[in-house]
């Protein structure tokens, strides 16, 4: 994904943590302009990734992430675009409470970190961005997928996460989450 502006000078890293302040590895958020172009940014991804799931609007934008306790990773490829930069992808986490539907059909109160959206440029799938970004989360995060719950994934979500981590979904929910054989048995010891 190509922007008008420096990729490279928004964000220095290739893979960026993003959280309500936007700040992408900075102190302060600098200039006006650059906290402009980071808000141009986050949209625009929010919407081609609202496009790709064919969702009837973004869940993704700047002004959600400012008022919204959640992070996002966003990886860029720092060589391309005469050496700007581009924006590969993004991923989306934040803790829910949830009340989930065990194996015995009981109720069980939880706040696991949750995967709330996920997009890698259309071009740019299946080359292993999405994995890279994703291991780069659980790293930052000390986590395993398991021990994660999933808003609503797509099929390629379903896919990417059955091929990479052997995950298979648990019982059937009565919400929009999903979480996988193990979720319940690892709980405890996570928790
Ligand atoms: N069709 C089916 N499965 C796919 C596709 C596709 N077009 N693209 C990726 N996958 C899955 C497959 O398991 C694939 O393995 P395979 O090529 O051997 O079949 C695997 O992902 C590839 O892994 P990566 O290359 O690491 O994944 P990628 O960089 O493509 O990122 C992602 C995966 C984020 C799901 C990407 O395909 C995407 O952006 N899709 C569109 C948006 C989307 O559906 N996002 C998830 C929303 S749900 C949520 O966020 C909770």
């Amino acid at each position: 994904m190509e922007f008008p502006f420096s990729i490279n000078q928004l964000f220095p890293e290739r893979v960026s943590i993003l959280d309500q302040t936007l700040v992408a590895g900075r102190k302060t958020t600098g200039a006006p302009h650059l906290q402009a172009n980071i808000e141009t940014v986050i949209d625009e991804l929010g919407r081609a990734s609202a496009k790709a799931q064919q969702l009837p609007a973004s869940i993704t934008s700047a002004s959600k992430l400012q008022s919204q306790r959640h992070q996002l990773y966003l990886l860029k490829d720092g060589e391309s675009n005469g050496g700007r930069g581009v924006v590969v992808g993004f991923l989306k986490v934040g803790y829910k409470k949830l009340f989930l539907l065990d194996h015995q059909g009981s109720h069980v109160e939880a706040e696991p970190l949750c995967i709330l959206d996920f997009y890698i440029a259309e071009n740019l799938q299946r080359y292993g961005h999405g994995r890279e970004l994703f291991d780069f989360m659980l790293q930052h995060k000390k986590l395993e997928p398991v021990l994660m719950a999933y808003d609503r994934p797509s099929p390629k979500f379903l896919s990417f996460l059955a091929k990479h981590y052997c995950l298979t979904p648990s019982v059937p929910q009565a919400n929009n989450f999903v979480v996988f054989e193990g979720f319940f048995v690892n709980r405890s010891v996570a928790q």
